[in-house]
């Protein structure tokens, strides 16, 4: 199990990076391309884990692949088969989701397994309008994978109101609605990312948004894109917050998809106090990007309510690291769905904030934060990429460094977290095993 040793700020964090590209665009590009009818090229894709466990799930149903640096070339399989073997998600939620809605109507046999963070989270969410659609799912008793999917050619159409405000959810089923005769509508209870809308025609498929209510048609033969990705705002969010909250910093962070959908985490730093500058706005695709620099400037609590929370949702660990070192309180509440993450964030932030001697008090949907200084030690990222990351970025700010354990899927989203840290003057450094008395 990997471990690390996060150190406070010695210097202000100073100059220019790229982080990694765009989780979420990435998965769909991939999946995408995967079913397209013909030869795919995304450039800087994702690698990592969890994105690399979608190039296998494509070639599972018989894609083909190659990779030359930066660039992916994906041969679509037109008409996926049943794979031989169940298909491995890893710790992907967007993943198993997203696979789940797009194969359910095209006349496959597929079981799709996680690791055992996927494995605890709710997949009855897309079961449950899936199979509206005439879709065959199945998950365990308590609703988790392993999603099996029966063969069935052709589903449905739907008006589906969705219960809670996911990117994963709507995705799945406008993805279903492909193989629809009239397509299928999602009604949002309120705004989430819309990679998947903004994508789907350029592979052909037509959608349409009126306010809430997003329409996508009948398409299912896909053709085949040229694409480039954004580097991840969520990825960036680290490094907006650290270069917020650690005196004298001032960041460039080149290239980050600015995507309304995303950005809440940028204005509720703003609201906290924050330096963000966006400059050199520009489009990479449909997806809108910019150059972010950050300068820190004093902090101070905020409440944050269930209206901000789907744009920040994967931000919000780190939104909390940059509260605890504010002045005054954060309440957050309507965030409920932190608890069905990685691992249940509003615990895993609650006894990270408390170790580090930050009182915070855990709610049912949210969590309030007193700032203050830090002392350092020891934390549990729970396994969670985004937690070990926020525990990263709050240890700058301690009176001693921090032992974070159980870190190794801050690669499933940030291959190379610590060398871009590095780039920037902040040390993380893998630990030895705690030593045992
Ligand atoms: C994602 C949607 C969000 C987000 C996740 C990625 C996506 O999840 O938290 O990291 O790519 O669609 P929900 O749809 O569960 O809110």
């Amino acid at each position: 199990m990997s471990s690390w040793i996060a150190e406070p700020a010695a210097k202000p964090l100073r100059g220019e990076l790229r982080v990694p590209s765009d989780k979420s665009i990435s998965h769909r590009a991939v999946l995408l391309a995967g079913l397209a009818q013909g030869s795919s090229v995304i450039e800087q894709p994702l690698l990592g884990e969890d994105v690399l466990h979608s190039i296998a799930a494509i070639e599972a149903l018989g894609a083909q692949t190659s990779r030359q640096g930066a660039r992916l070339e994906i041969t679509g399989c037109r008409q996926p088969l049943s794979p031989a073997a169940p298909i491995y998600c890893g710790n992907a939620g967007t993943l198993i989701r997203l696979l789940a809605g797009l194969i359910c109507g095209r006349g496959i046999d597929c079981v799709l397994t996680g690791d055992a963070s996927l494995s605890r989270r709710p997949m009855g969410r897309i079961a449950e309008p899936l199979n509206k659609m005439g879709a065959e799912i199945a998950t365990t008793a308590a609703g988790t994978p392993p999603i099996t999917v029966k063969a069935v050619k052709g589903l449905a159409s739907i008006e589906y109101k969705m219960p809670v405000a996911s990117a994963q959810v709507k995705s799945a089923v406008l993805l279903a609605g492909l193989v629809a005769e009239d397509g299928a509508t999602v009604i949002e209870p309120a705004p989430c990312r819309d990679h998947t809308e903004r994508m789907l025609p350029a592979f052909g498929a037509q959608v349409t948004r009126n306010g809430q209510v997003v329409h996508v048609q009948n398409c299912p033969a896909l053709q085949p894109v040229q694409m480039s990705i954004p580097a991840d705002p969520s990825s960036a969010a680290f490094f907006v917050a650290a270069a917020s909250m650690v005196k004298g910093s001032d960041l460039l962070l080149r290239e980050v998809g600015i995507n309304p959908t995303r950005t809440g985490a940028l204005e509720l730093l703003r609201r906290m106090g924050a330096d963000i500058e966006i400059v050199n706005q520009q489009k990479i695709g449909e997806e809108p990007v910019a150059d972010i620099r950050v300068r820190a400037e004093p902090l101070r609590g905020i409440e944050i309510g269930a209206a901000e929370v789907p744009a920040a949702i994967d931000e919000l660990p780190v939104l909390l690291a940059a509260a605890a070192t504010a002045s005054g309180t954060t309440i957050v509440s309507g965030a409920a769905e932190l608890r069905a993450k990685e691992s249940d964030r509003i615990a895993a932030m609650a006894a990270l904030l408390a170790n580090l001697g930050i009182a915070c008090q855990e709610k049912p949907d949210g969590i309030v934060v007193e700032g203050g200084q830090p002392t350092g030690g020891e934390v549990d990222s729970q396994g969670d990429h985004r937690i070990a990351m926020a525990g990263a970025t709050l240890a700058l700010c301690c009176d001693r460094e921090v032992r974070i354990s159980d870190c190794a899927n801050v690669a499933t989203s940030f291959p190379g977290f610590d060398q871009h840290a590095a780039a920037a003057g902040w040390k993380i450094h893998p630990s030895g095993p705690t030593p045992t008395s």
